[in-house]
């Protein structure tokens, strides 16, 4: 076989094996992926060494790619590669990367169907912190009692910039925060999201701000707490970057977040995403 995977826990994450490169690059491959992302939510794929052609021809063959954020980046890279970076000299705007210490899910805030992936590949990494950890929402979920899930399956959240924002209160100065905040956007999405398959996950993460018909705190404890359960061992993991690495997770189903790393580190991702479908259980 082509493209082999090895579990990296039993509930999360495969390493993605290989013995031609060129194997990877195909539309039969594309298919073995999606696939193998809708089971195991995270993909590894050790030293493939991607250039920006070859990252934006996967995402293009496993669904399209789709633009997440304005390019704010002094980058010379493709339109459709956003460079994750702290790096003063390059990004001018670190409020939103500074945003993925914490736990969130991609493009959840904007007015189009969520993305089903994104593709980070490690171009520079930190010396000291910089991992990815992901939280599978698709174990969490399964693994709830029954009647719970029941419960769960009929809400719906609102997710908003706004909220996203509250974890870096007191760094951004207050006209440059309203600046962002300002950008007003809100969107109801279930809380419970069923997949094409018929699997479901939870839709979560710093987006997340309230439950309908819920009131405030007792949505907001409700969000922490399904957070907190899958982010218990079983159902999540910490990926250690190495040069040349890419990583894919299943953007619907997995929270992700990276650790705190230098902002003088360099350290430098390469980020595109894959399409969500049209429609949103
Ligand atoms: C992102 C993101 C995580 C990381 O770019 O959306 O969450 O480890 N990045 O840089
Ligand atoms: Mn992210």
């Amino acid at each position: 076989m082509a493209i082999r995977f090895e579990e990296i826990k039993p509930a999360v994450g495969s390493r993605v094996v290989w013995d031609d490169r060129a194997d990877i690059f195909t539309p039969e491959a594309a298919q073995l992926l999606r696939a193998k992302l809708a089971e195991r939510t995270v993909l590894v794929f050790p030293k493939l060494d991607l250039t920006d052609d070859e990252q934006i021809k996967i995402t293009d063959l496993m669904g399209g790619k789709v633009k997440l954020t304005g390019q704010f980046n002094k980058q010379d890279t493709d339109e459709n590669v956003y460079q994750v970076t702290l790096d003063p000299e390059i990004n001018p705007q670190p409020e939103y990367v500074l945003g993925t210490y914490f736990y969130h899910m991609d493009g959840m805030p904007v007015d189009f169907p969520p993305p089903f992936a994104t593709l980070l590949s490690a171009r520079k990494t930190a010396p000291k912190g910089g991992q990815t950890e992901f939280a599978s929402t698709l174990a969490g979920y399964a693994g709830l009692p029954e009647a719970e899930r029941a419960e769960l399956d009929c809400l719906k959240v609102i997710h908003s910039v706004e909220a996203s924002m509250v974890p870096l209160r007191g760094l951004i100065p207050a006209e440059q925060y309203e600046k962002v905040i300002g950008i007003q956007r809100e969107i109801e999405r279930p809380l419970v999201f069923t997949h094409a398959d018929g699997h479901k996950s939870m839709l979560l993460g710093t987006t997340a701000d309230r439950v309908v018909g819920m009131s405030i705190p007792e949505g907001r404890a409700l969000l922490v707490r399904l957070l907190e359960w899958c982010c218990q061992p079983a159902y999540s993991l910490r990926h250690e970057w190495q040069e040349g690495d890419l990583v894919i997770w299943e953007n619907t189903a997995g929270l992700h977040r990276a650790m705190p790393y230098d902002p003088a580190s360099g350290r430098m991702m390469h980020r595109t995403s894959i399409a969500g479908a049209e429609t949103v259980a």
